[in-house]
């Protein structure tokens, strides 16, 4: 049984980057894996202060729901990063999110990850987001497993009418 965390960067609960999250969730709890999914909009999440005293406590000093979101992290053995596509790169949430991983930017490495990029643009227009995000994550020490791309969709759950879905739960399945 693997140990599954999804971060979910999207504010809209049950939009596309959501339902591919749930059906990869879907496939991974079918194939016996323990899966959490965390909405990062839930959590209190400040922007980074660049102090730099992590780097000699190993603690970030704002006491926000961060630490807690990288314990899980460090803890699990797969990591799915959801994001919509905002003026061509991942959101804001999920950017300030990777930024606050620094007090524990050596010790995120070793996992699985998997890449779920919704936007109203087709695969090129989503491109560069899972450049980046892949860049960001193998530079950590990751394994990137599967990219799941939600393209052509802007309205609230159009990705139900996409094969991404098949293909996030496929992904779960085998993760
Ligand atoms: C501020 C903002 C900027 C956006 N910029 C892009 C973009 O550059 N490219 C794109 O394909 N879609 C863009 N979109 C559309 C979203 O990526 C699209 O609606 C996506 O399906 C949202 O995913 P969600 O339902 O998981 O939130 C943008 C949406 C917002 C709100």
């Amino acid at each position: 049984m693997k140990k599954i965390v999804i971060l979910s960067a999207s504010p809209r609960k049950m939009g596309n980057s959501d339902l591919l999250c749930q059906q990869f969730k879907k496939g991974a709890e079918e194939s016996g894996n323990s899966v959490e999914q965390i909405y990062l909009y839930d959590k209190k999440i400040e922007f980074c202060r660049a102090c730099y005293a992590c780097f000699k406590t190993g603690k970030c000093v704002l006491q926000d729901d961060m630490s807690e979101i990288l314990e899980k992290m460090q803890s699990a053995d797969v990591i799915v990063v959801a994001t919509p596509t905002y003026f061509m790169t991942m959101n804001g949430m999920l950017k300030n999110t990777i930024d606050r991983f620094l007090p524990k930017w050596r010790e995120l490495d070793g996992h699985d990850v998997y890449l779920i990029i919704t936007g109203h643009d087709g695969k090129e227009g989503l491109k560069l987001v899972g450049e980046e995000l892949t860049g960001i994550f193998k530079n950590l020490g990751n394994n990137i497993k599967g990219i799941v791309w939600g393209e052509g969709v802007w309205q609230k759950g159009e990705v139900r009418e996409t094969k991404a879905m098949s293909e996030a739960h496929q992904l779960g399945h085998n993760c």
